[in-house]
């Protein structure tokens, strides 16, 4: 499987202060040095973290791939077209959400969105909608004309921070059969929302379905902690005078 490294909470920390650092630029490089596939990034209507500047000098400065998540509207289509982005990601987007809650309801807005997504095929700009694994959902994003689903796979994220391993399961389930449609179908299949270093061990076996995963939160969790004493100790090597 290949990995998309999320960097919006990057941005989400620069701009708890609204300063220069953590440079989403240098996150992007970082990650592109420790090998990942391909850089993702949420511009939100709102742009409570990734800002137009942050992707325009990412896309321009790193390369590698880049995976713009976005809501289905005009002007992040106008966005991605100007950046040349390689890849969007169609999410649902509600102003109080903290991050992505579900899947895209494909089904309910078919013909806007097979409307909304034709003209990024004149731009060679590869279409992945953001889906929860339901068979109806891959088929709506088929019939749309998506080249690509992102399987969420935040429900099966939280069975395992419930224990459930029923629900896991269960989950599990469905991430491999709607996969399997969606491969059926002649789409591309990738998954994401709430993998971690725990979680991550029970998606192996559907590595012959799920070409990449899109991860963020955990990634990120995990360089702020295991950065922090590398950090501290560097401040007080400056403070050694
Ligand atoms: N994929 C999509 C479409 C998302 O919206 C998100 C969260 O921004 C992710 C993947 C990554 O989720 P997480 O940050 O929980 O790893």
């Amino acid at each position: 499987m290949k990995l998309g490294v999320n960097i919006d909470h990057i941005a989400t920390l620069r701009e708890a202060r609204k300063t220069i650092e953590p440079s989403v630029l240098e996150a992007a490089f970082i990650a592109k040095r420790a090998g990942a596939h391909q850089i993702t990034m949420h511009l939100r209507e709102d742009r409570r973290h990734i800002k137009d500047e942050d992707l325009a000098l990412v896309r321009k400065l790193i390369d590698l791939p880049i995976n713009l998540e976005m809501a289905p509207i005009d002007e992040m289509k106008h966005i991605a077209i100007a950046n040349k982005v390689q890849r969007v990601t169609l999410v649902p987007e509600k102003r109080q959400e903290i991050t992505t809650e579900g899947g895209l309801d494909v089904v309910s807005q078919i013909n806007y969105l097979k409307e909304y997504i034709k003209d990024f095929k004149e731009y060679n700009i590869e279409v992945s909608l953001f889906v929860d694994p339901e068979k109806e959902q891959v088929e709506a994003s088929k019939f749309v004309g998506a080249d690509a689903v992102e399987l969420h796979t935040g429900k099966f994220a939280e069975s395992y921070i419930k224990k459930d391993f029923m629900l896991l399961k269960a989950q599990k389930q469905k991430l491999r059969e709607t996969g399997t449609l969606a491969k059926e179908l002649g789409l591309r299949v990738y998954a994401g929302h709430g993998i971690t270093y725990q979680n991550i061990v029970y998606l192996k076996d559907l590595s012959n379905i799920i070409e990449e995963l899109n991860i963020g939160h955990s990634i990120i969790s995990n360089a702020v902690l295991f950065g922090l004493e590398e950090a501290i100790k560097k401040m007080m090597g400056l403070m050694n005078w």
